[in-house]
């Protein structure tokens, strides 16, 4: 015989999820699949443009509670302004420690919990730049943004998101780090540091059982605003496009996918991994 739960026993299911079991109840009778990544509270910085908006919209596509961070409020608006009701923004320069303790803190007392951070803030510098031609302050600006900023993100967002259960983090490196980089040397440098430091978070997350998976993502030359600084004219653009074995640029999305893949479940098998999404540059 099979004994429905008592009455107060869904109640008590609905109202501890946050209502959101409830609407994925009321979407499981209309016939539409739970998202991907339904029910997940996550981070996107640099949410304001290129990769990270792109990340942001699949995330929420897939069910996700998304709060887009960026230095740039209009950017980080609009792209909330494009998702619609799953999205919000807040104001957050990554290099500062002071602004990642706001960031979490707000994220909890606004959602209780943290399952995902996307460590996807950069910058580049200017191209070409040479080890020859680069001096100490272009080093110290690239590495507070690109490399302070994933380990900020790591050290305060993996005890919120531990505390809700665990989860994921993904953070943004480049077929950069993969490779020499001559014309791109401190940033190179920088992305290089992301991906042995995004194992090292892994590797102790794992062994303190915080259930909190950390993996580097890997794009190649990806049709953003900060790619464009790589293809300034159209016969650059045509050039680069040459070098890529699959011959086409990558699109935001693309590397969204691979973003969204790593934050859902699907990966929790993974961690301390890279996941490179360069159609091919790596190989050659
Ligand atoms: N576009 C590419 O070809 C490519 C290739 C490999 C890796 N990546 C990496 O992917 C990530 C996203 O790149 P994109 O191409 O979308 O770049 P983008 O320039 O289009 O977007 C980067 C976003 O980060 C924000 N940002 C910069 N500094 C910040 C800070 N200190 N605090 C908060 N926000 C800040 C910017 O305002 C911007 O909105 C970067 O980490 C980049 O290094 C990009």
């Amino acid at each position: 015989m099979i004994v429905a739960p008592p009455r107060q026993a869904i109640v008590l299911l609905v109202t501890r999820h946050g209502g959101s079991l409830a609407c994925r109840l009321q979407r499981a009778k209309e016939g539409i699949v739970a998202g991907r990544v339904a029910d997940k509270v996550v981070l996107v910085t640099g949410g304001g443009s290129g990769i990270g908006r792109a990340a942001a919209a699949l995330l929420a596509r897939e069910g996700a509670t998304v709060v887009v961070t960026d230095l740039n409020r209009n950017g980080g608006l609009e792209t909330v302004q494009q998702i619609g009701g799953a999205a919000s923004f807040l104001p957050h320069n990554t290099a500062s420690d002071e602004d990642w303790r706001r960031v979490i803190a707000d994220v909890l007392a606004e959602h209780g919990r943290l399952d995902g951070l996307v460590n996807n803030a950069g910058v580049s510098g200017p191209y070409p730049s040479t080890f020859e031609s680069e001096d100490i302050e272009l080093w110290r600006r690239i590495f507070a943004v690109n490399v302070e900023g994933v380990f900020l993100g790591c050290k305060h967002g993996v005890p919120a998101i531990r505390d809700s259960g665990g989860g994921s983090i993904v953070n943004l490196s480049s077929l950069a780090a993969l490779v020499g980089t001559p014309e791109l040397s401190a940033y190179g440098a920088s992305k290089g540091a992301v991906r042995q430091f995004t194992k090292t978070v892994a590797m102790q997350c794992a062994r303190k059982g915080y259930k909190v998976r950390c993996n580097s993502v890997h794009p190649g030359v990806i049709d953003t605003p900060m790619g464009g600084l790589l293809m300034k004219s159209d016969e650059m653009r045509e050039r680069v496009r040459k070098r890529i074995p699959l011959g086409e640029l990558g699109r935001p999305e693309d590397i969204g996918y691979g973003i969204l893949f790593l934050i859902s479940d699907e990966s929790r098998y993974m961690t301390g991994a890279e996941l490179v999404i360069d159609a091919g540059m790596s190989a050659i």
